[in-house]
């Protein structure tokens, strides 16, 4: 096993915050890796600091054995980690597949080159095939606006694919999406890793992260509580206490053991 990026003692502040308190956790190269943890955990102020979009207060993010704390945005999309938002960002006036051609352009400027420039048909048809791989292919003619929060949550990986990154960080993939569309999600998502992307996920759906994850890290309070195996995560009474340690007055009379319901009322409050 190669470790592909270490993230080791990140921490993170934002006033009296400490949205990350030394977070420290590898992902294998190769594996679909899952993010979970309660809401404010600090899974995406992670993602933002792994990704350049936060600076961290301490601590460093090595990817492929260099480090990368601190770089900007675009050189760490440059050297091939792509991510996705747990707010979608796309442009609502436009149809969809313009919004993917703009993806295009955007991330032609960003690597200042033509890195991977097919030109106008060529760009045009990839989209088209990207939207088609994601399944909204349909879509294509439809202002961006009018699509459901799935259907952008789709959009937004069809858009990152333009790229064709190594690595893909995804936040919350699946919020919002219908169960037909997850399933499908499910398997473009195994596919993108067969064809060798590195995958980091976060989700509250513990179906969806469980059937497709390699290895788990659970965040607790801005710590990386334990790695390990789905199986292993699920039986683990510590991500249980993490779910439920601060609602056991809610908890009480319910199951104890059932940490779906713990993820579901997490799930619901995140699409709020
Ligand atoms: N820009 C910011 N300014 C102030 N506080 C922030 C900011 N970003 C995050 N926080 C706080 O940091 C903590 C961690 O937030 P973060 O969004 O990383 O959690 P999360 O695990 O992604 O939660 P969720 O599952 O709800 O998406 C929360 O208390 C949040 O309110
Ligand atoms: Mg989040």
């Amino acid at each position: 096993m190669t470790d592909l990026i270490e993230v080791k003692g990140i921490a993170k502040a934002f006033g009296g915050i400490k949205a990350l308190n030394g977070c420290s956790f590898t992902v294998q190269k190769g594996d679909i890796h899952g993010l979970i943890g309660p809401n404010g955990s600090g899974k995406t102020t992670l993602f933002n600091v792994m990704t350049g979009y936060e600076r961290p207060d301490a601590g460093s993010v090595n990817f492929n054995g260099k480090e990368i704390t601190g770089q900007s945005p675009g050189k760490i999309f440059r050297m091939g980690i792509g991510r996705t938002f747990q707010l979608t960002r796309v442009f609502s006036r436009l149809s969809v597949l313009d919004n993917m051609l703009i993806a295009a352009q955007h991330q032609h400027k960003w690597f200042k080159s033509a890195l991977r420039s097919p030109g106008q048909g060529g760009e045009r048809q990839r989209a088209l095939d990207l939207l088609d791989f994601v399944g909204i292919a349909r879509l294509a003619e439809l202002e961006a606006g009018s699509l459901s929060y799935g259907q952008r949550k789709l959009l937004e990986l069809a858009y990152l694919l333009m790229a064709d990154p190594d690595v893909l960080f995804l936040d919350e993939p699946a919020g919002g999406v219908n169960p037909t569309l997850i399933n499908q999600l499910t398997e473009r998502i195994r596919e993108l890793n067969a064809a060798g992307k590195t995958i980091l996920v976060v989700e509250h759906n513990m179906e969806f992260v469980m059937g497709l994850c390699d290895r788990i890290t659970v965040m607790h309070q801005g710590v990386a509580l334990l790695t390990d195996l789905p199986a292993t995560v699920r039986s683990d009474p510590r991500v249980l206490d993490a779910y439920l340690g601060g609602v056991e007055e809610e908890a009480e009379g319910g199951d104890p053991d059932s940490m779906a319901d713990a993820t579901f009322t997490q799930a619901d409050r995140s699409e709020s």
